[in-house]
């Protein structure tokens, strides 16, 4: 079957849009730290990208058709660099190579990566960079193949996998300037009515009124959070995070005339009662919202604890004169066999 190499049309949007979701279920599959999930977000941004390449050429684009079936893009653009310390100044840079799974391994890539060259080389372009993930060895047996060599190797390492102080009160001041209101909840809030960091938090869990989370989408969203599926999700209970490692773990509630503020399906009874967002604590000396004391270690049953949990529930009781609830009562008879 006969390859073209050709620019894609503004009305085949809809195809490249569809090889781009493999391109990031692909790369995500490969690295799912590093690389986002697809999204409706992505698809949106991708939307834009593409109207770009093909409307201005910034970045441009080809297509590699199969029997007039688009299968392919690359992406690519002119870059320059201004580092003191390389002589190679300016490059052609390739952003994008993707080739429906089908049609690997046909010379459809290589083509696409030759029409590229050929680009180059008519600009007087004398060097192509592109970067590829480590853990990608197929493309990077593809391009060691095509005479591309590793000059760089890019390292990352994780120094903060947790939701700071500093963090949560920014979050938490920015929305209070927006007339948002949440109530801290999970180990945030224990430790903000605790009144200092006990232990390091992966996420924070928040409480707010259904006809807030619009807004609380929005700003969550331009600071690029996005859904992240868990088995468990609902819509009254649901987790946003960042692609740096941040989570929400969002509870919502419509607040009755009684004041409780009704959790799930009505019917279902579950609830946070009026006296449960009374809660007052700090965190780093700021004074926040947060689920009451007594209410926090009542929470904190019904399920089968683990240590932290009898950490929090344990501290909340000796500060606020609780008693231990029954199903923390062996963990403190171990700690004292200790
Ligand atoms: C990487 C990718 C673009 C390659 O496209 P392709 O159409 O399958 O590759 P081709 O059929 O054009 O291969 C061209 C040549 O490279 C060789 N080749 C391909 N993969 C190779 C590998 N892992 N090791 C060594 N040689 C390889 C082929 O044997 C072929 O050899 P030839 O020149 O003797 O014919 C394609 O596999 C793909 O889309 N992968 C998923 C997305 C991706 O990884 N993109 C790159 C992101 S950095």
């Amino acid at each position: 079957m006969k390859i073209n190499i050709d620019k894609p049309k503004i009305s085949e949007l809809g195809v490249l849009l569809d090889l781009w979701r493999g391109q990031y279920d692909y790369h995500h599959g490969l690295d799912a730290e590093y690389y986002v999930a697809n999204s409706l977000v992505l698809d949106k941004k991708f939307r834009v990208y593409l109207e770009k390449a093909i409307n201005k050429n910034d970045p441009f684009i080809l297509a590699a058709y199969e029997g007039g079936k688009l299968v392919g893009f690359i992406t690519f653009e002119i870059s320059k660099a201004d580092y003191f310390d390389t002589k190679i100044k300016r490059y052609g840079e390739v952003i994008e190579l993707f080739v429906d799974k089908a049609y690997r391994g046909k010379g459809i890539g290589k083509k696409l990566m030759r029409a590229t060259e050929d680009f180059f080389k008519s600009k007087s372009i004398s060097y192509i960079k592109l970067q590829c993930s480590t853990f990608n060895k197929k493309a990077i047996g593809f391009y060691q193949h095509l005479s591309y060599i590793n000059r760089q190797v890019f390292m990352f390492k994780r120094i903060v996998s947790e939701m700071t102080s500093e963090y949560v009160v920014d979050l938490y001041m920015d929305l209070e300037g927006q007339g948002v209101k949440i109530w801290l909840d999970g180990g945030w809030g224990v430790d903000a009515l605790l009144g200092k960091q006990t232990r390091p938090h992966e996420d924070v869990d928040i409480v707010i009124q259904k006809k807030n989370l619009g807004k609380l989408r929005k700003f969550l969203e331009e600071r690029g959070y996005h859904d992240v599926e868990r088995p468990d999700t609902k819509p009254h209970n649901f987790v946003l995070g960042d692609d740096e490692g941040h989570l929400f773990d969002i509870h919502v509630i419509v607040i009755d005339s009684k004041g409780d503020g009704i959790y799930g399906p009505p019917e279902k009874g579950e609830k946070y009662p009026a006296d449960s967002l009374t809660g007052k604590g700090t965190i780093s000396g700021q004074a926040v919202r947060c689920i009451s004391a007594k209410r926090m270690v009542e929470f904190h049953t019904g399920y089968d604890p683990r240590e932290t949990d009898y950490k929090d529930v344990a501290a909340l009781c000796k500060k606020f004169g609780i008693k231990l609830p029954k199903v923390y009562v062996h963990f403190k008879k171990k700690q004292e066999k200790r």
